[in-house]
């Protein structure tokens, strides 16, 4: 059976280029209830962790300086089936890849840049909400 919770992160670039207000728009346009959001700057040693998952990657210490360069807008969404339905809202990683209407494909820079973070799975998306809310935060 699939969850009704995904988590994502308006990356650095998108918050500081005024993107945050369009983006959670696109959001609750597309049906999604907002169960928590915060602001946060993360430290390195926190983007590490919650990208411990790509460690090996050649693109993780670029990942991680980039994802701890200024605050995220992070959010707990709800809707059934959450994590393909955002998944699906958001577009292809590569925003130059992504389908006319995403939010990736509108706001989105680069693979690094690419305006969104969405969770990859219903396991993920419960580990990712609780890395950045305590159950008193989400609502
Ligand atoms: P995100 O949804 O945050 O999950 C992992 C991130 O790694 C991904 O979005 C991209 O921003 C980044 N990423 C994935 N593949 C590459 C790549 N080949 N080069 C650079 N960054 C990447």
């Amino acid at each position: 059976m699939s969850g009704n919770i995904s988590f994502t992160m308006i990356k650095p670039s998108a918050v500081s280029a005024g993107y945050s207000g369009g983006i959670l728009k696109m959001i609750e346009e597309g049906g999604f209830r907002i169960k928590a959001l915060r602001m946060h700057h993360l430290t390195e040693a926190q983007a590490m962790k919650f990208y411990a998952v790509h460690a090996e990657r050649p693109f993780y210490h670029d990942l991680v300086r980039f994802m701890s360069s200024g605050p995220v807008v992070a959010a707990i969404l709800e809707k059934a089936d959450a994590v393909s339905a955002f998944r699906a809202l958001i577009g292809s990683t590569n925003p130059a890849d992504a389908a006319e209407g995403t939010v990736r494909k509108h706001y989105g820079k680069s693979v690094q840049e690419n305006a969104v973070h969405g969770s990859d799975s219903d396991e993920n998306a419960l580990i990712e909400a609780s890395f950045f809310f305590s159950g008193f935060e989400q609502y």
